[in-house]
């Protein structure tokens, strides 16, 4: 391989759920059901088979500092983020973006909400 040739990708798709709890008080993904939008996710990845190298990589993350969208998900390599709002919302990504590579419009954070 040259070193000109971008490293193939480990995973074709890799999707982070914050999942900050604030004790503060203050707006976090952890108070808008963001645990069982992970499960949930984790979950309808590993049914379909889409879960594993080459595939689809579910993971935690920590405040990705757009709490006032939250709960929020990110999919690389697209760089695309979603709020979701329910279960419904959470199997839409799956099928459509992380198996068939279709973004869900519909669940876009809207592009000005930051923290
Ligand atoms: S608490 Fe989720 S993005 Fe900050």
């Amino acid at each position: 391989m040259s070193d000109t040739q971008p490293a193939k990708s480990y995973y074709e798709r890799h999707i982070f759920f914050c999942l900050n709890q604030r004790s503060n008080g203050e707006n976090c993904c952890a108070d808008h059901n963001a645990q069982a939008g992970f499960d949930r996710c984790k979950a309808r990845v590993k049914e379909l088979g889409l879960a594993g190298p080459g595939k689809v990589r579910v993971n935690k993350a920590g405040c990705l500092d757009r709490c006032a969208a939250g709960p929020v998900a990110v999919v690389y390599p697209e760089a695309v983020w979603y709020t979701y709002v329910d279960p419904q919302d959470i199997d839409e990504i799956v099928e459509s973006h992380l198996k068939d590579g279709k973004v869900v419009e519909r669940l876009l954070t809207p592009p000005h909400l930051g923290r």
